[in-house]
């Protein structure tokens, strides 16, 4: 059977799909869940900044705000992708710019390991993203939550969800 495509995105994220007989099916589109960890000084001031300078983004994202990005345990992560998480994204001011002052090089350092644990787990790497966005960044923030949530959504949903794999 022929499908027209009405590629026309409604409040849902639902999809119509309109068939040769004009009958309308409605197919919801994958809407990713990512969980965030943000930096309290700069990238939750940043998510902030895009918020107020009503910039668009997916509604994707859940924040989490965070006082350092060293402050994301490993098992913060896991526990993120266990509760039905489809991906993690943790975010940090810039090398040099933590106010605790080496807590993103900790989190840098921490990141390959964290990379590798969801690997072991069998999870893929690209559901875990790591980026660096400064209070004044908010076109960076919303560039990152769209891209993340662009590539999520490629990947579908996290095959952790409702299955115990530990
Ligand atoms: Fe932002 Fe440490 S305070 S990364």
């Amino acid at each position: 059977m022929r499908i027209f495509l009405s590629l026309r995105l409604k409040k849902k994220n639902l999809l119509k799909l309109k068939n040769r007989d004009g009958n309308i099916k409605k197919e919801e589109e994958f809407m990713p869940k990512i969980l965030a960890f943000l930096c309290n000084w700069c990238s939750y001031a940043g998510a902030d900044l895009a918020g107020t300078s009503r910039l668009k983004y997916p509604p994707s994202i859940l924040p989490i705000r965070v006082m350092c990005s060293s402050r994301v345990d490993p098992l913060f992560v896991l526990r993120a992708y266990l509760s039905g998480a489809d991906g993690v994204l943790v975010a940090g001011c810039h090398p040099g710019d933590c106010h605790y002052e080496k807590g993103n090089y900790y989190t840098r350092r921490r990141f390959a390991m964290f990379k590798k644990i969801i690997e072991d787990v069998g999870l893929e790497s690209d559901r875990l993203r790591l980026s660096w966005i400064s209070a004044s960044e908010g076109h960076r923030y919303a560039k990152v939550a769209t891209e993340f949530t662009e590539k999520i959504k490629k990947l579908g949903e996290s095959s952790a969800k409702n299955k115990i794999f530990l």
